[in-house]
C-alpha cells in the first residue's frame, strides 16, 4: 500500500473530478468529431446511422474504455508494464501496449501533419488570407500550403513543440490544468456557431441530411463503420485510455466516467455536425468529409456570413483544441513508456518522443510535396500509417484487451477494480461489462478488422 502510494505520488494523478473527466474528454474529442463523424452520420442515412453508432458505442466502446482504464489505474503504470503486471508470468500479453506505442506512433505522424494545417488555418483566418466565397480559391489555398514542404514541416514541428512543451509540465500541471481551461471553451464556441448556423435560411436543409432517418442506407458496410467509428472517437487501442486511467484517483468511478465520457463526445460530435452542414447547405455546397470539409468547403462557408471571419476563427480555434486534446493523450503513451521503461527522465523521454515523431513525421509532411510519388504497397506513407494503425493495430489490440480482461484477469479482479475495491455497488454494470468483454466486442471487432482489410 504503502509502496502503490509513492508510486503513485511519484508518477502524479489527475488531481480532481473535473479534470479527470476534462482530460478523458480532450482525449476523445479529436478530429474526429469535426470531419468524421458529421458527415458519415449524413450519408449512411442519418438517424438510423446514429442509432446503430451509439449500440456500437455501448456493446464495443464503452466495454473496451472500462477495461483499459480499470487496468491502467490497477496496475499505476505504463501500458507495456501494466501488462506485464497483471498478466500471468510468462504470458506476453504485455505486447498490446508495445502494439499500442506503435500505433501512437504511427498515428501522430499523420495526426501531426493534420494538426499544422488546424493550427496554420487559425493564423489564416486571422490574416484573412482564406476569406473567399469560391471554393475554387479556398481549395487553391489548401493545396499551396500543403504542397509547400518548408511549412508543412515549419507548422508540424511547432505543433511538435508546443504539445512536447505542455506534457514537459507533467499531468497535473500539463495535460489536466490545459484540459480544465480549455473543453469548457470548446463547448462555448461550439454553441456559437451552432446558434448562428441554425439561424441561417436553409438550416433545416441541413439538419435534415444530418438527422432524417433512411433505413435503407443501413447497410452491413454502414454497421461495420458505425462500429469503427466508436472505437476509433474514443481513443481506444492505441494505449491512450490505459495510460490515463493510470493517472485516475483511486476514488473515481471508472463506469460513471466512461459514460460520460461517451456522452459528452456524442454531444460535441452532433453539435458540430448543427454547427456545419445547416451553414453548408444554404450557401449551396455539398457536403464533404475529412481535410476537404475542413479546409476547403468550411472557410467558402463562411466567407458568406456576417462577421464570418470571426466565425471562421472561432471555428478553427475550436478544431484545434479538439486536436490538441486529442494529441496530448496519444503522445503521453510514447513519454510514459520510455520514462518508466528505459528508466530516463520525463523530459528525456518527451524530447525522444518529439524528435522521433519530427522524423517519422515528416514522411506524412511531405507526402503531399517532395515524396508524393513515394508509396509501400502502393499508399503514400501519410496513407499507410493510417492503413496499419486504424485497420490492424487498434482493432487488433481491442480484441486481445477485451479478451486478457474478460478471460485473463478475470470476474474477481475486473469486479474489484471497477467497484474501488468494494466500495461502489455496481456489480451489475461489472456482470454486464463483463459479458461483452467475453462474447461480444471481440467477434464484433473483429469484423471491423476483416472489413478493413478488405476480407470482408
Ligand atoms: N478520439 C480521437 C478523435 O475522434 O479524433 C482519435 C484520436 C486521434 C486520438 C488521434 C488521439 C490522436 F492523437
Amino acid at each position: 500500500m504503502q509502496e502503490a502510494k509513492t508510486n503513485t505520488a511519484k508518477r502524479g494523478t489527475f488531481s480532481s473530478g473535473f479534470g479527470v473527466l476534462a482530460a478523458t474528454l480532450g482525449s476523445a474529442v479529436g478530429l474526429g468529431n469535426i470531419w468524421k463523424f458529421p458527415y458519415l452520420t449524413g450519408a449512411n442515412g442519418g438517424a438510423g446511422f446514429l442509432l446503430i453508432y451509439l449500440l456500437a458505442t455501448l456493446v464495443i466502446g464503452l466495454p473496451v474504455m472500462m477495461a483499459e482504464l480499470s487496468v491502467g489505474r490497477q496496475a499505476r503504470s505504463n501500458p507495456i508494464t501494466a501488462l506485464q503486471k497483471l498478466a500471468p508470468k510468462g504470458q506476453p500479453w504485455w505486447l498490446i501496449g508495445a502494439a499500442g506505442m506503435i500505433a501512437a506512433f504511427l498515428i501522430l505522424s499523420f495526426y501531426s501533419e493534420v494538426v499544422a494545417w488546424v493550427y496554420a488555418y487559425v493564423f489564416k483566418a486571422i490574416g484573412g488570407s482564406i476569406l473567399s466565397n469560391d471554393r475554387h480559391v479556398t481549395e487553391a489555398a489548401f493545396n499551396a500550403m500543403i504542397g509547400n514542404p518548408v511549412q508543412s514541416l515549419l507548422w508540424q514541428w511547432g505543433v511538435l513543440i508546443f504539445i512536447g512543451g505542455i506534457l514537459l509540465l507533467g499531468v497535473t500541471k500539463g495535460i489536466e490544468a490545459l484540459a480544465k481551461k480549455l473543453m469548457p471553451l470548446l463547448f462555448l464556441l461550439l454553441l456559437v456557431l451552432c446558434a448562428v448556423s441554425l439561424s441561417l435560411d436553409k438550416a433545416s436543409e441541413g439538419l435534415a441530411f444530418l438527422f432524417s432517418p433512411d433505413f435503407s442506407k443501413i447497410t452491413a458496410s454502414a454497421i461495420l463503420t458505425a462500429m469503427g467509428l466508436a472505437f476509433f472517437k474514443l481513443s481506444l487501442g492505441m494505449g491512450a485510455m490505459l495510460t490515463y486511467g493510470s493517472y485516475f484517483r483511486d476514488d473515481q468511478n471508472i463506469p460513471m466516467t466512461t459514460v460520460r465520457v461517451m456522452a459528452a463526445d456524442l454531444c460535441v460530435s452532433m453539435l458540430a455536425g448543427m454547427a456545419i452542414f445547416p451553414a453548408v447547405f444554404t450557401f449551396g455546397f455539398a457536403p464533404a468529409a475529412g481535410p476537404a470539409l475542413v479546409f476547403i468547403t468550411i472557410p467558402a462557408v463562411f466567407s458568406q456570413i456576417p462577421m464570418g471571419q470571426l466565425l471562421m476563427i472561432a471555428f478553427f480555434v475550436l478544431a484545434a483544441i479538439a486536436a490538441t486534446g486529442a494529441m496530448l493523450s496519444l503522445t503521453e503513451v510514447p513519454v510514459v513508456i520510455l520514462h518508466e521503461r528505459l528508466n530516463i527522465s520525463r523530459r528525456r523521454a518527451t524530447l525522444l518522443t518529439v524528435l522521433s515523431l519530427a522524423i517519422l513525421g515528416s514522411t506524412c509532411a511531405l507526402t503531399n510535396n517532395v515524396l508524393a510519388d513515394f508509396k509501400l504497397f502502393g499508399l503514400n506513407m501519410f496513407d499507410l500509417y493510417d492503413f496499419i494503425s486504424s485497420n490492424v493495430i487498434l482493432p487488433a489490440g481491442g480484441i486481445l484487451l477485451a479478451v486478457f480482461v474478460g478471460w485473463v484477469w478475470g470476474k474477481e479482479k475486473f469486479a474489484d477494480a471497477l467497484s474501488n475495491h468494494g466500495k461502489l455497488n455496481n456489480q451489475t454494470v461489472t456482470r454486464g461489462a463483463l459479458f461483452l468483454l467475453r462474447y461480444v466486442s471481440p467477434v464484433l471487432t473483429l469484423l471491423v478488422m476483416l472489413k478493413g482489410l478488405n476480407v470482408l
